[in-house]
């Protein structure tokens, strides 16, 4: 039972009389952070009474003598100008209690109204390196549709792979030009992946020395716009000569900076310049970027040549990033690419054009949105559709298939600008009545400060990645047995799942809309907010179970009882029965670190109270430690359904 949940339902029912809507009202219903206001405390009085023109105390003691809940709480109280407070009775909660002992959902229960939600994550582009804010992508989409799923909504998942863009006619460019067959042969995909860095290696190089010119005349202009202004005398104002100091100080730093880089970026130029094959082939080669660019368009158009290429690649890089998705443990229902939609791309403009959502402006064909500065193009001047388009054409899809109720897309925050152009444009179509959300996350940081880079910046890095994490997972549950030995195929599995487990929570813990910085020491730490510690506080149970020699499952269908007796178990307890709450809390706005914080903050802080002050083998009665044996399962079960829920699993012995 969703116990904040059930109490709204009551107060609604006596607040409906009162005003139109109860719903900001029922948000005020909260659980208490100190158990002397009860459990639960109703705060809206306050505002009720501003609104009614009423004093709040008396509004709240009209509510609590309409509202019945003498079934689940004490008698409740009122306090200060009017809170009330809620106490659940203890043999209430010890019936909540038994119910969720022998309920395999742990009491949580499924939504009333399903909704169906179609989860757009991960969605690399092929045949270009994935890097790990794809992971982040991938770990923060799974999670929400487990939850989604186990809430008892709808999910469909569809992995919109990039497979159709520019990155094709740069390896359709370098396959045609700088092959190396046996290569190939060998391991296909990284020698694509080759090819994709040389095109890009030189495309940059070009393309860097064509701009320096440019950059150096911009740093000129620089250098003489503050030798300017030093030479301008002071105008005795003291405020006005304070901000041209302040101003000069600033462009000293910017030109400073562009300097720099100009430095760095000519020396890399230079080195390679002096690389004299590489200077070779980037001479014989000095239009790469126009020449990729045909090659795309050439695919696009349906060249017999480029499409066979690209019917060889494509299986190829899907099979290499269904590697990572193996270890990661995640599936999907639907991967339907860009190349997908490829040819309802013009349908699509057309039907903008004839509803006259869109126009041309400088042979562009474009979109514009209210509220926005710029339109959204969904046609190039050159005639090639864009992201947009794709995008447009792929909600098109999803509407007419499958009728969600949102459509959740799991991106870069980088990509905001997009999405809120592509809602707006959506809506305008006429798809008004679906919750179209962009679940943004941030960067994935190195400790330099700088967007965390794998060594060798592709699926091979991103498996290094994960290698990594096994690695160091297997030394720090060699080192932390909990109880006895296990045998070398079992450390190997524990090193699976503490090393993936960490890292997946190690990003799912974090507010997904900030920057966070990558450290394998924090993922796996022993002690804090890891899936480390969580996976350990799982295990201890267990290892409770095998010293006691308890069968746990016949326990539980023993019709033993969980007695509140001490304020340590209660306190216990009543977090155990808020896991459908924080899942509810996951789900609102999308946020994994809402399971994560419940996780650690509430659930695992009130065990170790719990333990340190509750004997469970060493009860004092036999009755009392079963109930504290099946009070400890809760706590682990909990656990282990929340990690699951995140993507991560658990092991008895570790
Ligand atoms: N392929 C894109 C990228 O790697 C992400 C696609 C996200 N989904 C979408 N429907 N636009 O940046």
């Amino acid at each position: 039972m969703n116990i904040l949940q059930v109490l709204r339902s009551r107060f609604d029912a006596v607040l409906a009389p009162l005003v139109d809507e109860t719903a900001p009202l029922l948000d005020m219903i909260r659980p208490t952070n100190d158990p002397k206001f009860g459990d639960y405390q109703a705060n809206c009085a306050m505002p009720l009474g501003k609104k009614l023109g009423k004093n709040p105390r008396e509004i709240a003691g009209e509510i609590v003598e309409k509202i019945d809940l003498s079934d689940m709480a004490e008698p409740l109280e009122i306090a200060g100008p009017g809170f009330i407070n809620i106490k659940l009775k203890d043999a209430w909660i010890e019936e909540q209690l038994a119910a969720a002992v022998t309920d395999e959902r742990i009491g949580v229960p499924l939504v009333e109204n399903p909704k169906k939600y179609v989860l757009d994550f991960s969605s690399p582009n092929v045949a270009k390196p994935m890097h790990v804010g794809h992971i982040r992508s991938t770990v923060i989409g799974d999670s929400l549709a487990n939850t989604l799923r186990f809430l008892g909504h709808e999910v469909i998942t569809d992995n919109h792979l990039g497979d159709w863009g520019t990155q094709f006619g740069m390896i359709i460019y370098g396959f045609k030009h700088f092959r190396d067959n046996d290569a190939y042969h060998q391991k296909p995909v990284a020698e694509l992946s080759r090819l994709y860095r040389e095109v890009r290696k030189i495309i940059d190089f070009v393309d860097g020395q064509k701009g320096l010119p440019a950059r150096k005349a911009k740093l000129m202009e620089m250098a003489a716009e503050i030798e300017e202004r030093k030479a301008m005398p002071p105008t005795g104002d003291k405020a006005a000569d304070k901000k041209a100091k302040k101003e000069l100080d600033k462009l000293q730093r910017q030109a400073e900076e562009v300097s720099k880089e100009l430095t760095t970026d000519e020396a890399k130029l230079n080195a390679l310049a002096g690389d004299a094959e590489f200077a070779k082939v980037a001479s014989e080669h000095a239009d790469i970027a126009s020449a990729v660019l045909n090659e795309t368009a050439k695919l696009h158009a349906g060249d017999e040549e480029n499409l066979a290429l690209w019917h060889e690649f494509l299986p190829k890089c899907r099979e290499d990033i269904q590697r990572i998705y193996q270890r990661l443990d995640v599936t999907f229902d639907y991967e339907l690419g860009e190349s997908f939609y490829h040819n309802q791309l013009g349908e699509v403009v057309n039907n903008f054009i004839e509803q006259g959502f869109a126009e041309e402006s400088e042979g562009a064909l474009c979109v514009f949105l209210e509220g926005f500065k710029a339109p959204m193009i969904i046609r190039k001047k050159d005639g090639a559709y864009l992201y947009a388009t794709t995008d447009l054409a792929t909600i098109e899809y999803r509407m007419r298939e499958w009728s969600p109720d949102a459509i959740l897309y799991v991106v870069d925050f980088r990509q905001g600008d997009h999405f809120d152009k592509l809602f707006a444009a959506a809506k305008k179509w006429g798809y008004t009545d679906v919750e179209l959300k962009h679940v943004s996350f941030g960067t994935v940081m190195g400790t330099d400060g700088k967007p965390y880079k794998t060594r060798s910046g592709d699926t091979v890095g991103l498996e290094g990645l994960l290698d990594e994490a096994v690695a160091r997972a297997d030394k720090i549950v060699r080192e932390n047995d909990t109880d006895g030995q296990l045998t070398a195929e079992q450390y190997a599995d524990v090193a699976q799942r503490v090393g993936i487990g960490g890292l997946k929570y190690g990003d799912l813990s974090q507010n997904r809309e900030t920057d966070y910085v990558f450290s394998y020491d924090k993922m796996l730490a022993l002690q804090g907010n890891t899936a480390t510690y969580m996976q350990y506080a799982y295990a201890r149970v267990q290892s409770i179970f095998r010293r006691g020699e308890v069968d746990i499952a016949a326990l539980r269908e023993s019709g033993a009882r969980i007695r509140v007796s001490s304020p340590a178990e209660r306190a216990l307890v009543m977090k155990v029965l808020r896991f459908p709450e924080a899942l509810n809390d996951t789900v609102v706005d999308y946020r994994p670190n809402q399971l994560t914080m419940f996780l650690f903050e509430e659930l695992a802080k009130s065990y170790s109270t719990f333990f340190e002050q509750c004997p469970v083998l060493k009860a004092e009665t036999e009755e009392q430690k079963q109930s504290r044996l099946l009070l400890c399962d809760l706590n682990a079960r909990v656990i282990k359904q929340g990690l699951a829920l995140l993507g991560i699993s658990t092991v008895d012995k570790m």
